[in-house]
């Protein structure tokens, strides 16, 4: 295994850069006539499947001193016997400025599923490599644990391997690779339940299957994304991307079979985000300081979505509350609704970014602010608008070209496993747009069929 670079957290005038191998190795950056020696260390916490530590090596370089703009950049990377490997040349970037526009993918729930690379090709088509960003919103693998839903799983679309163009999946007669989104363009991650790991059992699916309330970790995700950090490091985060003011959050429960959620008391949310909390007092803060304030944007993204007609909006995210040997789960104590919709409201904040769900949605709420969910990547778990949104709001149908039922009736969703859905925020237009690809159609088109304004 010799994975692909990856950029992460860019600051005034550096990034840093990242890759792994399967074996020991040292390895640089090299820009121009620079190079910028990486610190490798040995990975504690990814397995193979058997539960057996996996050896993974990881190289970060903190490359400072960049100017303005683009700069070309390889990895190079010596091995113990004295092998040599240098990657292709792709380029850099210091943070964007305050105050200038960026281009950011909207993305999540990548999980190896099937669509995936083609997604990624297609956004790549469509608006290039060269991003300021990637907001991801939680769910980027199966079992977190498990070295190769990172790098070389067998199906051939690892995380990196999709996001680094290194992917082989074929869907009707076309082989999609993904694409070098990662190697130009800094990921900005949160945690879904799927970057959560608990520790009672033995081997790596039953692990991820039950964790139990303080015994649970996000060990891998912390060492395959240490940055961007805040106070309790890299669980939650705040950063500046030019004109836009963003807010990662660890807002994800643990994933139970829908039967067992009503039997059993085992639903329980990981970190705290109710009003009082460390989370939710932080959050507070960040959304006040002058750097929310003198954005044009701001935006907070986590896993669990609260507004939605996708199958995981339900149950309410909240504890279970007992009542005649079943477990219940009150609306009214939603903790994104209760105590951070009003918060979020009040902060002026433009934009939720949700996943979990496998769909496209968005909503409106009457504070202003707007909840999307853009998960509709690899796969989806349908939509159930019969439902409605638990949230109490009614979904904003697409702008441009919605999906139609068989009647002709516009749909407010996109839920297929046929369609890939890609959204971008594009500060300069002041809007997210929204694009669908029929992969059952290879040569068809990428539809912009949403347009979100954010003004
Ligand atoms: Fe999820």
């Amino acid at each position: 295994m010799h994975s692909e670079p990856y950029l992460l957290d860019p600051s005034a005038d550096g990034v840093h850069v990242l890759w792994h191998t399967g074996a020991p190795a040292s390895g640089a950056v090299l820009l121009g006539n620079r190079r910028v020696e990486a610190t490798s260390s040995a990975l504690v916490a990814l397995h193979d499947e058997d539960g057996v530590r996996a050896t993974v090596y990881r190289h970060w370089a903190d490359v400072r001193g960049l100017g303005a703009g683009r700069t070309p950049y390889r990895v190079v990377t010596v091995l113990s016997d004295g092998a040599v490997d240098e990657s292709d040349t792709y380029t850099l970037a210091p943070a964007v400025p305050g105050g200038h526009p960026v281009r950011l993918l909207l993305t999540s729930d990548h999980q190896l599923w099937r669509m995936t690379p083609a997604n990624l090709a297609k956004v790549a088509e469509t608006v290039g490599v060269e991003l300021d960003g990637v907001l991801f919103a939680g769910d980027m693998v199966g079992v977190p644990a498990r070295a190769g839903d990172w790098f070389d799983h067998p199906n051939g679309r690892g995380f990196f391997a999709a996001l680094t163009g290194r992917a082989d999946t074929v869907i009707a007669g076309r082989h999609y690779r993904g694409a070098p989104l990662l190697q130009h363009a800094p990921l900005f991650p949160a945690i879904g339940n799927h970057e959560v790991m608990g520790r009672r059992h033995h081997t790596l699916q039953e692990r991820f299957d039950d964790p139990a309330p303080g015994d649970w970790d996000t060990a891998a995700y912390e060492e395959l994304f240490p940055v961007p950090r805040g106070p309790a490091g890299p669980r939650w985060w705040s950063r500046t991307i030019g004109d836009v003011f963003v807010v990662s959050l660890f807002v994800t429960r643990a994933w139970r079979d829908p039967v067992a959620t009503y039997l059993e008391p085992g639903q329980f949310l990981f970190e705290r985000v109710d009003a009082g909390s460390p989370q939710h007092t932080w959050l507070t803060a960040e959304l006040g300081s002058a750097a929310a304030r003198a954005a044009r944007f701001r935006v907070v993204v986590f896993h669990h979505a609260s507004h939605g007609l996708g199958a995981h909006v339900v149950p309410a995210y909240t504890d279970p509350v007992e009542a005649g040997g079943r477990y219940a789960y009150p609306v009214e104590n939603d903790v994104v609704l209760r105590d951070l919709a009003p918060l979020l409201g009040a902060a002026g904040v433009d934009l939720v970014l949700n996943g979990h769900n496998h769909l496209w949605n968005r909503f409106r709420d009457a504070a202003g602010v707007n909840w999307l969910e853009s998960s509709n990547v690899g796969n989806s778990y349908g939509a159930f608008p019969e439902r409605g949104d638990p949230g109490g709001l009614a979904p904003v149908l697409p702008t441009v070209a919605p999906l139609t039922d068989p009647a002709g009736t516009p749909l407010p969703y996109v839920a297929d496993d046929d369609v890939t859905v890609f959204s971008v925020l594009d500060s300069a237009a002041g809007a997210v747009h929204s694009y669908r690809f029929d992969t059952r159609d290879p040569d068809g088109p990428v539809v912009l069929f949403d347009e979100l304004p954010l003004d």
